[in-house]
């Protein structure tokens, strides 16, 4: 059977120079801006594919647990294709405007006391109940349809960049950039994933995870790029978060600075041209803002 795919014009966002970072790094950054996709994080490139699967396998509606992206790109994926949405998040753990993209578009939001990882087990059991299909990162369209923004990279580049830093959460989007890398250019850029020494209670709500589910698959793809995971401090995420804002105008939620952040730890050589993910729009979570500035 044939389907229509799924869209709301995911993909293609911009890669732009970071002048004042790269200035002050000594390093030519370049920043990929996946806040620009269709609800402002990089999750819909995954969503896309992800939904239009489900409908093409006649599923009723689709189901995430979520820190809050992964929610809002299901709900607006399966609004556009006709079908439900349920989505499982930790109680006031996640921010807002994410809820607010969620119902906007008609979802139906459970929210259950514990962590994310209580909340994916919850969205296990709800999938089984209702025959909803599961997006969560474990789907393997939600990786296949991320790793085009590292073909996106390399294309735009001309070949690959000395480094790759990411936020690093449950770990899906750095096994996308692996695969994606491999394919386009037949090996990996050093790969610096990105995670808050705090997984727990991180004031970056995206990435407050606590087992990673591609730990694994991260490990073994970081290794053999010859990079490193990076632990970062509360204080170093926030000044990272604080200084792409006000060096370079862009404005993302605090998890996305992760890569950033990872930077000023100095995991690139002077010279390096090296890319930083900057995985979800500022507007996500604008009372991160109010809290830091009280
Ligand atoms: N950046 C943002 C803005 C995110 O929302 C996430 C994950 C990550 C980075 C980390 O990506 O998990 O592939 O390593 N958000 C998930 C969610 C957990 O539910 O929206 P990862």
């Amino acid at each position: 059977m044939s389907v229509t795919p799924v869209t709301l014009g995911e993909g293609r966002t911009p890669l732009l120079r970071a002048p004042r970072l790269s200035a002050r790094l000594g390093v030519e950054v370049w920043l990929k801006l996946e806040g620009l996709n269709p609800t402002g994080s990089f999750k819909d490139r995954g969503m896309a594919l992800a939904v239009t699967r489900a409908v093409e396998q006649g599923a009723p509606g689709v189901v995430c647990a979520s820190t809050g992206n992964t929610a809002a790109s299901a709900a607006a994926y399966a609004a556009r294709a006709g079908i439900a949405a349920a989505i499982v998040v930790p109680a006031g753990a996640v921010a807002g405007a994410k809820l607010a993209q969620v119902r906007a578009v008609g979802a139906r939001v459970v929210e259950v006391e514990g962590s994310f990882t209580d909340a994916y087990e919850a969205s296990l059991a709800l999938a089984e109940r209702e025959g909803y299909a599961v997006v969560n990162s474990v789907n393997e369209d939600r990786i296949e349809g991320q790793r085009t923004a590292a073909l996106e990279i390399v294309e735009e580049l001309g070949g690959l960049p000395d480094a790759l830093l990411l936020p690093y959460g449950g770990g899906g989007n750095t096994k996308a950039y692996a695969r994606g890398f491999l394919e386009a250019a037949g090996r990996l850029p050093r790969l610096h994933p990105a995670e808050a020494e705090r997984r727990a209670d991180t004031f970056a709500s995206a990435i407050r995870i606590v087992e990673p589910v591609h730990r694994a698959e991260v490990e073994d793809a970081v290794a053999r790029s010859g990079g490193a995971v990076v632990s970062l401090s509360e204080e170093r995420l926030e000044r990272a978060w604080r200084a792409l804002g006000a060096e370079e105008g862009v404005f993302c939620e605090p998890a996305s600075a992760a890569g950033v952040a990872a930077l000023e730890r100095g995991v690139a050589r002077a010279g390096e041209r090296v890319v930083c993910v900057i995985t979800g729009h500022g507007l996500k979570d604008a009372d991160a803002v109010r809290r830091v500035a009280a």
